[in-house]
């Protein structure tokens, strides 16, 4: 399973990258505005600088809402780095862009994914990676693993190649449920990924090893 870092605070995607163990990175507009990147020059400047951070897939999200607005958005940001994948919304229009961009051999992430139905449609349009929101649907009081499970079953069954990237994840354990569940990306807060480092055993018994050794050669 590939671990992508879902932020675009770049001092967030260095913590990561120094672990070793990033695949990408992924972004949305919220997050952009999170970071105070305003402006057509800036919001490019910026996956520049995450592309030239990372060497992994960067999704980056278009912000038209119709075909050909999301057409001329996903263009300009392929043409920033060869490791740019264009993030689109899973709309009508979202739908036939991801159709179009495929066509055009340019990447996509199908966001904002809340049902096998529409897992079964990105994956028809040739979506490179498909983002369902754990957290989101947790948050109404649905199962969102359970959802992962379902789409990998699917796209198991009818030979899909789209990659499940599970998104929206809010704690370790989410991590650990999506992998259990077939998901072959998460994208995750560095507060989870760091959160999988965490157990109590771990550290009384390097506490109790430190101390065993220190005794020993005092
Ligand atoms: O990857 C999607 C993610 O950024 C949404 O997370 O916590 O706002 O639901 P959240």
């Amino acid at each position: 399973m590939k671990f992508f870092v879902d932020t675009a605070n770049l001092e967030q995607i260095r913590e990561a990258q120094d672990l070793g163990i990033l695949d990408g990175v992924t972004t949305n507009p919220s997050l952009m505005a999170k970071e105070g990147i305003t402006g057509e020059a800036n919001v490019l400047a910026h996956y520049k600088a995450i592309c030239e951070l990372v060497d992994g897939d960067i999704s980056a999200e278009v912000i038209a809402t119709d075909f050909e607005g999301m057409i001329k958005e996903g263009q300009a940001l392929a043409e920033i780095h060869e490791n740019i994948v264009v993030k689109v919304p899973m709309t009508k229009d979202g739908v036939k862009a991801i159709r179009w961009f495929t066509d055009h051999d340019i990447r996509t992430n199908c966001t904002l994914i809340f049902s096998a139905g529409q897992a079964i449609l990105a994956a028809k349009a040739g979506a490179t990676y498909l983002s369902p929101f754990i957290g989101r649907i947790d948050d109404m009081n649905w199962d969102g693993i359970e959802l992962i499970a379902q789409i990998a079953e699917i796209y198991t069954i009818q030979g899909y190649q789209t990659e499940i990237l599970a998104a929206s994840i809010r704690t370790p354990l989410h991590i650990v449920r999506a992998a259990e569940a077939g998901a072959d990306v998460v994208t995750c807060p560095l507060s989870s990924i760091l959160g999988l480092l965490k157990h109590p055993l771990t550290d009384i018994g390097l506490a109790q090893f430190l101390a065993d050794h220190k005794k020993a050669n005092s």
